[in-house]
């Protein structure tokens, strides 16, 4: 493919930027009345209104002449056939498998995989069904109440984000934690607060070789022996999820407890298959699989729909916009609803993981920017922290706005004050405040001329911030599916816009292959003398310090 500085639209947009960049928003919507209108669109469960977005007909026009000359409709044909996308990793890229409710298989090598797909998931409501029926019991006949999730990365995030946002569909007098960090801490907080007698422990890891799933399974299960159960009464409390069943077993997991995953699943992406297990315990098998149709529906939209009203590739090309023409370096994300504080965290290692790489697929090294950090929190603690240097540093930074139109037991009140500060921030944002309506509200005040010109000044805001406005009816599993869908796929075009294999994790391996020498030096098992010398002293400070 040709490199992308030459695709035609890039040098278009490149000429548009200086342009724009002399605009305000408000004058856009000062200009056109519809805009609003014009800029909104609904699918899958959710209304996206990008009109707050430093964008004309004309720059949205270029983007996705760009999305076109990047080749992202084949993109996605590749995807959802099953061909190799995972280019260093040889590997399909098929989540969307996991979720595909339609009748038409997905080939892999020739093989329809569906089937396999059908009989995990069954096998995932088998188990849960029995769990929640009290059929599959502990150790001492008592029905199991507690559920110890442990896996880190996409065998954490994923479920741990679906599972708090879906708090108010939990399934009654089941608690449910999860464990990631190797910090001892994390496991033995835990620890403290269950019962042997009735915990189930869930082990993550697609490939079941991650340091810290390992050791916290270990520490799990020395626990577990140790509160009086032996070791026939394992296979009672210990289930594993991976693509290595045979390393499950040496392990010691009975073959019964692991559940199969692919390894056309990628790490990140993989909530839908059986690591999802953790969500089914909790909220039950009937939602899980409503966040799998949620999924599927925005599948479909993203197959389907043109690109000038394709949910998914709007968001990412406006992401590009930002990223390689106005100079965004961060994106953030701002929930508004309290269940889906983690939603930020969760994109972190979905987009970060996957587009955050400066080396295209050819093996070249890029010369513009890519994936852009990704951060945010809760809507809205944020206003009383972080907002102010949205609103006032010169550092272009785009935010999605996430909220949900009710939410279970709804506050009038609060769920009112609520939007009005979602929807109140996101019109600062895009408005501002010029130096001449500040100094106007300081006309009454006693301060003298000077002041009050370096008073206006400090309360200027420039606006022109753009905002994307994300509205759920409800945040319920279809919406929830829906919406992770909705960025996975954004990833996917932005990692093509950019000529990126979105499905690699290479810039992880080197720490955990430094981290395992480390640890060999601090047990004493292998000599400090071809470390450098900052990371010998700090080994030997820590030593010295046990
Ligand atoms: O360290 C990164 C990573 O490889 C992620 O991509 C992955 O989700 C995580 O580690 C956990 O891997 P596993 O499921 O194999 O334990």
């Amino acid at each position: 493919m040709q490199k992308l500085r030459n695709a035609p639209a890039w040098g278009e947009l490149d000429a548009l930027a200086p342009l724009i960049k002399r605009h305000h928003m408000r004058d856009l919507f000062e200009k056109d009345k519809e805009r609003a209108e014009k800029y909104t669109l609904n699918a899958a469960g959710i209304m996206l209104d990008y009109s707050k977005n430093r964008v004309t007909q004309e720059v949205l026009d270029k983007l996705f002449e760009l999305a076109r000359q990047r080749e992202v409709k084949q993109k996605i044909i590749d995807m959802f056939s099953g061909q190799p996308i995972n280019s260093t990793e040889k590997r399909a890229v098929l989540h969307i498998a996991l979720r595909n409710f339609s009748d038409k298989p997905v080939y892999v090598d020739g093989e329809n995989v569906m089937p396999d797909v059908i009989n995990t998931l069954k096998s995932v409501q088998v188990f849960t069904e029995k769990v929640h029926s009290g059929e599959h019991k502990g150790y001492t006949g008592k029905a199991i109440d507690t559920v110890v999730s442990i896996g880190i990365g996409g065998s954490f995030l994923g479920p741990k984000i679906v599972t708090e946002t879906l708090k108010p569909y939990w399934v009654k007098g089941l608690k449910i934690y999860f464990v990631a960090n190797v910090d001892g801490c994390h496991i033995q907080d835990v620890l403290n607060q269950v019962d042997a007698e009735t915990t189930l422990f869930v082990m993550s890891s697609k490939s079941f070789s991650t340091q810290e799933t390992l050791q916290n399974t270990l520490t799990a299960k020395a626990w577990f022996l140790d509160q009086g159960p032996t070791q026939k009464d394992i296979a009672k409390h210990f289930v594993a999820v991976s693509s290595n069943v045979k390393a499950a077993v040496d392990f010691g997991m009975a073959k019964e407890n692991v559940f199969p995953m692919a390894d056309w699943v990628g790490g990140r992406y993989s909530l839908w298959s059986a690591i999802g297990l953790p969500i089914s315990l909790a909220v039950g098998y009937n939602n899980f699989k409503g966040l799998l149709e949620g999924a599927y529906e925005m599948d479909c939209h993203f197959q389907d729909a043109p690109f000038e009203k394709n949910m998914p590739i709007i968001l990412a090309m406006l992401g590009v916009w930002y990223r390689n023409f106005i100079g965004a370096q961060s994106h953030a994300l701002l929930p508004y609803y309290h269940y889906l504080r983690g939603f930020p965290a969760y994109v972190q290692q979905l987009d970060m993981e996957s587009n955050g790489k400066s080396t295209t697929l050819d093996g070249r090294t890029v010369d513009y920017g890519t994936g852009p950090i990704i951060w945010g929190s809760e809507g809205t603690n944020g206003q009383h922290s972080f907002y102010q240097l949205i609103h006032q540093s010169n550092m272009p930074i785009p935010v999605d706005f996430l909220f949900p139109l009710k939410v279970p037991n709804q506050n009038e009140t609060h769920h009112n004050m609520l939007a009005s500060n979602c929807f109140g921030q996101a019109q600062a944002l895009m408005q501002g405040k010029t130096f001449e309506e500040c100094l106007e509200d300081l006309s009454d005040s006693s301060l003298p001329e000077a002041e009050k010109l370096k008073l206006a000044a400090h309360k200027t805001m420039p606006g022109n911030h753009p905002s994307n406005m994300l509205l759920f009816d409800e945040m319920d599993p279809k919406t929830l599916g829906a919406l992770i869908a909705l960025y996975e796929h954004k990833v996917l075009v932005q990692g093509c816009i950019w000529g990126l294999n979105s499905f690699d994790q290479w810039g992880v391996e080197l720490g955990k292959v430094l981290g395992n020498d480390v640890y060999d030096m601090i047990e004493g098992d292998m000599s400090l003398d071809n470390v450098d010398a900052s990371t010998a002293q700090l080994i030997k400070h820590f030593v010295n310090k046990q």
